[in-house]
């Protein structure tokens, strides 16, 4: 499974790219928002910055709703950094700008994923990602991790080379149930990552074998 991180921070990015496990970034609006990254130009500079960090896909998000916009900015977005991925929202003009992609060979994530149908939507318009959001479900009462389950089954009867890119993970849990299911991608914060390190076992055996060294020498 492909570990992203889900982040707009530069310093995270950093710190997962530094272990050498890191295989790509998801961004949004929200997160650029969270880093204090406004207008344009500079939300433009900093995908190409997080591109310079990192070896993998980069999704970067249209805030166009309707497909003119959406292909336009898309353009403008690939154009920055080859390994930019275009974010399109699940709604119809997004289908339909990321079949206008992936015709191309522009590689696309479909993003705002909550069934299984959209995500069946997303692999027939050629998606290279499809983003279903599991803490948002999980936030409603409802099994995101059944949603993965679900798509992993659907994709898997047709053959369907879509990736699924489990998206709004928020700790480790996800992470290893994600694997479980045979999701292809997750994104998370970092802090769902570097919660795989922990065992107490671990800590223990560790500062045993050391003390042992320590007596014979
Ligand atoms: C996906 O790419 C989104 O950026 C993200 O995973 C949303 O997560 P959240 O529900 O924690 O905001």
């Amino acid at each position: 499974m492909k570990f992203f991180i889900d982040t707009a921070n530069l310093e995270q990015i950093k710190e997962a790219q530094d272990m050498g496990i890191l295989d790509g970034v998801t961004t949004n609006p929200s997160l650029m928002a969270k880093e204090g990254i406004t207008g344009t130009n500079n939300i433009l500079k900093h995908y190409v910055d997080i591109c310079n960090i990192v070896d993998g896909d980069v999704s970067a998000e249209v805030i166009s709703t309707d497909f003119d916009g959406m292909v336009r900015e898309g353009e403008a977005l690939a154009e920055l950094h080859e390994q930019i991925v275009i974010k399109l929202p699940m709604i119809k003009d997004g289908i339909k700008a990321c079949k206008y992609f992936s015709d191309r060979g522009i590689k696309t994530n479909v993003t705002l994923v909550f069934s299984p149908g959209q995500a069946l939507l997303a692999a027939k318009a050629g998606a290279t990602y499809v983003s279903p959001f599991i803490g948002r479900l999980d936030d409603i009462s409802t099994d995101g991790l059944n949603l993965i389950a679900e798509i992993r089954h659907i994709y898997d009867n047709y053959g369907f080379e879509t990736q699924i890119l489990a998206a709004s993970v928020r700790h480790t849990m996800h992470v290893i149930d994600c694997a479980k299911l045979g999701s292809d991608v997750m994104t998370g914060p970092l802090s769902s990552i570097t919660g795989l390190l922990k065992h107490p076992l671990t800590d223990i055996g560790l500062e045993k074998f050391l003390a042992d060294y320590k007596k014979g020498n």
